[in-house]
C-alpha cells in the first residue's frame, strides 16, 4: 500500500513523521511532491519519503492520495490530476471548509473519499482527528485512514455536518489554549518568575489540569471546587474570571470559530 501526499507543508510533513515514528508504515511505502523542493527533500532526509517529480507521479504510484495543499490551492491541483484518479484509488483531504461534494465535482461520486480535519498538535503525537467518508468509500478504506491519523493522536467518526463544530473544539481552540498561556505566563512575569520558567510552568498546568478532566471521572467544576478551599486565594482568582465573563468569551470564540467556517464552506459553494 502506498501513500503518496501532493503537499509537504506543516500539516503533510507533520502526519508523515507519525507516520514513520509510529513504525507502522514503511519507509518505502511513504511518497510525495511539494511545490518548492526544500521540503521535500528534509523529509526524505528524516524519513526516508521517496521525493516524487510532480502532483501526478504521485497519483500514478499512489493506492491512497494524500491531498495536502491549502484549500485555495485544490481548484489548480486537482484539475491537473482529475484523469488519474480512478474509483481504485482512496483520496484523503485534510483541506479545512471543503466539502466531500467538492471533490466529486473534479473526480466523480464514485472515487472513494474521506475528509478529515486534524490540527497541529499532530506534532506532538496529540491531534484530535475527525474522518467521515463519502459512500464511495468502503468500512475497511475509512479503517485505513484511521490507522493513518492514529499515528498521530485520536480517531473520532463524525458526520459531515459536524466538521465546523470539531474544527472549532479540536483545532482553533488550541490558538485559544496559547493565547491563555502566554497571558497566564505574562502574570508570572509581573510576579517576578523568570519568562521560560512562567511559560513552563504555564503550559504545566494546563496540561495537568486536561489531563486530569480526561482521565478522572468527574466533572471539570467538580475538579475546579477541589482546587478552591473556602475562603482561599484560588476562589479568588475564579471570581475575578466568571466576573469578566472569560466563560462567555471562551463560548463566543468557539461560535465565531463555527460562523465563519459555515461563511467559507458557503463561499466554496458559490464557485
Ligand atoms: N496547519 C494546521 O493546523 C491545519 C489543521 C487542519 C487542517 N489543515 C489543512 O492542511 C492543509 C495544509 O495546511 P498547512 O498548514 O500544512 O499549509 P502549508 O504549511 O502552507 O502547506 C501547504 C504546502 O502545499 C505546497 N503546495 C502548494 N501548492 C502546491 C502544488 N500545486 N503542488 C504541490 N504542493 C503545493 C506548499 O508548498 P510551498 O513550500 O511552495 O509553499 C506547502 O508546502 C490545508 O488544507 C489546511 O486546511 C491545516
Amino acid at each position: 500500500m502506498i501513500y503518496g501526499f501532493i503537499g509537504l507543508g506543516n500539516m503533510a510533513g507533520a502526519i508523515l513523521r507519525g507516520m514513520h515514528r509510529s513504525g507502522d508504515f514503511a519507509e518505502d511505502t511513504l511518497c510525495g511532491f511539494n511545490r518548492s523542493p526544500g521540503k521535500t527533500q528534509t523529509l526524505r532526509q528524516e524519513i526516508g519519503l521517496k521525493a516524487m517529480e510532480s502532483a501526478r507521479d504521485v497519483v500514478e504510484a499512489s493506492d491512497v492520495v494524500v491531498l495536502g495543499v491549502k484549500p485555495q490551492m485544490l481548484p489548480e491541483v486537482l484539475p491537473d490530476i482529475a484523469d488519474l484518479v480512478t474509483p481504485e484509488k482512496l483520496v484523503v483531504t485534510i483541506a479545512a471548509g471543503k466539502s466531500l461534494a467538492f471533490y466529486a465535482e473534479y473526480f466523480g461520486a464514485d472515487v472513494p473519499v474521506v475528509r478529515v480535519m486534524p490540527n497541529i498538535n499532530a506534532r506532538v503525537g496529540a491531534a484530535a482527528t475527525a474522518v467521515c467518508g463519502n459512500a464511495a468509500a468502503t468500512e475497511a478504506q475509512v479503517a485505513r485512514v484511521r490507522a493513518m491519523f492514529q499515528a498521530v493522536g485520536t480517531v473520532y467518526d463524525i458526520p459531515e455536518h459536524q466538521f465546523a463544530a470539531f474544527t472549532a473544539m479540536a483545532g482553533s481552540s488550541g490558538a485559544f489554549v496559547h493565547l491563555y498561556i502566554d497571558a497566564l505566563a505574562s502574570a508570572g512575569v509581573k510576579a517576578g518568575l523568570s519568562k521560560p520558567l512562567a511559560e513552563a510552568l504555564a503550559a504545566q498546568a494546563t496540561i495537568g489540569a486536561a489531563l486530569l478532566t480526561k482521565e478522572s471521572d468527574e466533572h471539570p467544576i467538580a475538579l475546579l471546587d477541589q482546587v478552591c478551599s473556602p475562603g482561599g486565594s484560588t476562589i479568588e482568582g475564579v471570581h475575578v474570571l466568571k466576573q469578566l465573563g472569560f466563560e462567555s468569551a471562551v463560548q463566543q470564540a468557539a461560535e465565531a470559530v463555527i460562523r465563519k467556517d459555515a461563511v467559507l464552506a458557503g463561499n466554496e459553494a458559490k464557485k
